[in-house]
């Protein structure tokens, strides 16, 4: 496992030398998925411009004068808001991470579908807005209500599920959730939710919903697509691989506790090297960052320093008389729970909520190593009706970043998009299933 990360690891880094520091890597351009590099892990607060990015649809279009949030279902009075009487309610502000729940699913082994994230689908951002429980206060919720269904202004691309999500009634009413307007100071881009999106501090990114639009409260969980099926995960250890029966899935909300280095990258000249990343949890905030500078057999606690606001970016630093030759780092946080990075990631069948305590290897010497040149695969001819069928809702990139899947995999992932919309004429699938696995085992 740990050497899988490392090679993992290598990847990664030879991938954010390609696209240039700063530069955001394009997962899919359309719907937009973008991942930040391992050289934003040096900053506390995330600068917008290089905050991950994640939709599962076209970023709607929201105009303010046309939107409204509106609040029903088990609430005494339905009520909606236009954003400048959402404003007049009590301001508050808050930093704090945002993760994808399937942040490092490009990890996994066995493989596993899905938006190939490596480190950067997380972010760290001060967010202004106003508290749900003095919305909903103003609805007055029934008695019974044990959920909230969130539904944004984004619209389904073909026959895909609407993406709603459950939050329940009692992170809602915490103190710290929040319907933000506004990112680091600025309002909302469209990218990012414009006008209004959920803040649920120490959960994953699918409970932040973007565009919000409508809040209906309910008496039980929401059974669409987006709750009953995606983001849930095993309740128990399951064997890497394994099938796990529906009614042990659950869904997905507090993020694990997680470090990563920014810097040095894979090579340094000896002497004094400061190492330096961030850590993040989840309502439980960082206490401890430890080092290894020997590939976990022994560990050094490193010093935070930054603002350590509870759900944000703690940054960490360790000033490591570094000697020539080549070095696995591993760094691992720990919370205020006890709850530690593992050093051996348990596997689940959605690949959510990875946190390892990564290897990174380092060359510590006079010149830098030559890197190795990527030799481009020669392009495979796509086969008839492909195009057709799987190049309309979006381009290659989904297909092109999904890697070591299996037949039986392609085969429910083509199913997945019929369903959605995909025409694909039954004397092409197999051929379609062919050039998919050809692609993706390279
Ligand atoms: C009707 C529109 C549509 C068509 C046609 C379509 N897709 Fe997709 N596909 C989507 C959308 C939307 C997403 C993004 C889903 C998300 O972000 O959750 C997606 C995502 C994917 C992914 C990423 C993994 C996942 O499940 O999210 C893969 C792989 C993929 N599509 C393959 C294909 C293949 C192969 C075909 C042709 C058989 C195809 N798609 C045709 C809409 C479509």
């Amino acid at each position: 496992m740990l050497l899988t990360g490392a090679a993992a690891m290598l990847a990664q880094t030879a991938r954010s030398a390609e696209t240039g520091s700063g530069a955001m890597i394009t997962l899919s351009p359309r719907p937009l998925d973008l991942e930040m590099p391992l050289d934003g892990f040096v900053d506390e607060i995330t600068p917008t411009e290089h905050f991950f990015v994640r939709c599962h649809t076209y970023t709607p279009v929201v105009k303010e004068a046309e939107w409204k949030l509106q609040i029903d279902g088990l609430v005494e009075h339905p009520i909606s808001f236009t954003l400048a009487e959402l404003k007049k309610l009590p301001h508050v502000e808050l930093v704090s991470v945002l993760e994808c729940a399937g942040n490092g699913r490009s990890f996994y082994e066995p493989r596993l579908p899905g938006a190939q994230w490596r480190f950067g689908s997380v972010g760290n951002a001060r967010w202004t807005g106003v508290r749900v429980k003095d919305v909903l206060a103003k609805a007055g919720v029934k008695a019974g209500a044990t959920e909230l269904l969130m539904d944004g202004a984004d619209v389904p691309i073909g026959k895909m599920p609407d993406f709603q999500r459950n939050l329940t009634l009692e992170k809602a009413l915490h103190p710290d959730t929040m319907l933000a307007w506004a990112m680091n100071g600025k309002p909302l881009t469209a990218e990012h939710g414009f006008p209004l999106r959920v803040i649920a501090p120490g959960w994953a990114s699918d409970s932040w919903v973007k565009w919000l639009q409508r809040i209906t409260l309910t008496d039980k969980e929401f059974d669409g697509f987006w709750m009953k099926t995606a983001y849930r995960h095993p309740n128990h250890s399951v064997a890497a691989g394994s099938a796990v029966d529906p009614k042990d899935m659950i869904p997905v909300t507090d993020l694990n506790v997680k470090s990563v280095i920014a810097r040095p990258g894979e090579w340094a000249k000896p002497g004094t090297v400061l190492v330096q990343g961030v850590a993040w949890s989840n309502t439980n905030p960082v206490t401890k960052v430890e080092l290894s500078l020997d590939a976990g057999k022994t560990w050094q606690e490193t010093k935070l320093s930054g603002t350590g606001a509870k759900y944000g970016f703690h940054r960490w630093t360790y000033s490591w008389k570094a000697p020539e030759g080549q070095h696995t780092l591993i760094s691992r946080a720990t919370n205020s729970a006890g709850q530690v990075q593992p050093l051996q990631q348990e596997w689940n069948p959605n690949g959510y909520l990875w946190n390892v305590a990564q290897p990174r290897n380092i060359v510590i010497g006079m010149s830098a190593p030559v890197a190795e040149t990527a030799v481009a695969a020669p392009e495979e001819p796509m086969p008839e009706g492909y195009k057709a069928a799987c190049l309309t809702c979006h381009d290659g990139h989904m297909v092109a970043q999904q890697k070591k899947l299996t037949r039986a995999q392609w085969d429910r992932e083509v199913t997945k998009m019929t369903g959605w919309g995909a025409e694909v004429k039954p004397e092409h699938r197999n051929a379609i299933l062919d050039y998919l696995l050809k692609l993706s085992s390279r």
